[in-house]
């Protein structure tokens, strides 16, 4: 299978993926393109260190964000790609992308949704209070942060938490089940009924 990735910044999920596949935990895979709309992005550094297809796709060059994204899906079709993975990319994708890749784009949020959507959510879970938050992979879908929800993971939020701690400690999480839901996709182990996805068994 072919795996796009997209990002914006640090690109630690996207490490984590690569490393997966490096050492075949996700095997019948391969990162083909990682795509970023910032030029400084140390994800997409480490994508060209690594010796992959990397490009910056500069959002300043387009006159809308559609046109943006028609530049992106005109480079995913040209590497055939079977799954889009965002990991940190800090745009909201179009209609026309969603409807492209309808079921095949996947996202990680920093909390268990459908709790704190949107930025910041390990500050939103802080400050409202909650005793636990974590991560969740889930589908894309026209809306942001609402697909159906792939894999979650749990974290507790302890007293004397900051945004730092309580980052760092999903992060880890992220970090664990991000791969694993790569790996299901890969496998063809996930199947879409209404708002829930089935993992199927071996
Ligand atoms: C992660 O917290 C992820 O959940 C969110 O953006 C952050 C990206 O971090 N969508 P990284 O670039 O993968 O290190």
């Amino acid at each position: 299978k072919n795996i796009a990735v997209l990002l914006s910044g640090r690109g630690s999920n996207f490490k984590a993926i690569y490393n997966a596949i490096e050492t075949k935990k996700i095997k019948n895979a391969q990162i083909s393109v990682v795509i970023s709309d910032k030029s400084d992005a140390p994800g997409l550094k480490f994508a060209k260190e690594k010796g992959l297809n990397a490009f910056f796709v500069n959002p300043k060059e387009f006159s809308s964000v559609e046109e943006f994204d028609k530049k992106i899906v005109e480079v995913l079709n040209s590497f055939k790609i079977d799954l889009v993975c965002l990991a940190g990319f800090m745009r909201i994708i179009t209609p026309y992308f969603v409807r492209t890749y309808k079921n095949r784009i996947i996202n990680i949020h920093p909390s268990l949704l459908p709790s704190f959507p949107g930025l910041n959510a390990q500050r939103q879970a802080l400050e409202y209070g909650v005793r636990f938050s974590g991560c969740t992979v889930h589908f894309v879908d026209e809306e942001v942060d609402h697909g159906p929800i792939i894999l979650q993971a749990v974290v507790p939020v302890l007293p004397n938490d900051t945004v730092e701690t309580l980052s760092e400690r999903i992060l880890k999480e992220e970090h664990r089940i991000y791969p694993e839901a790569v790996k299901l996709f890969v496998e063809d182990k996930l199947k879409i009924v209404g708002r829930k996805v089935i993992v199927k068994e071996d």
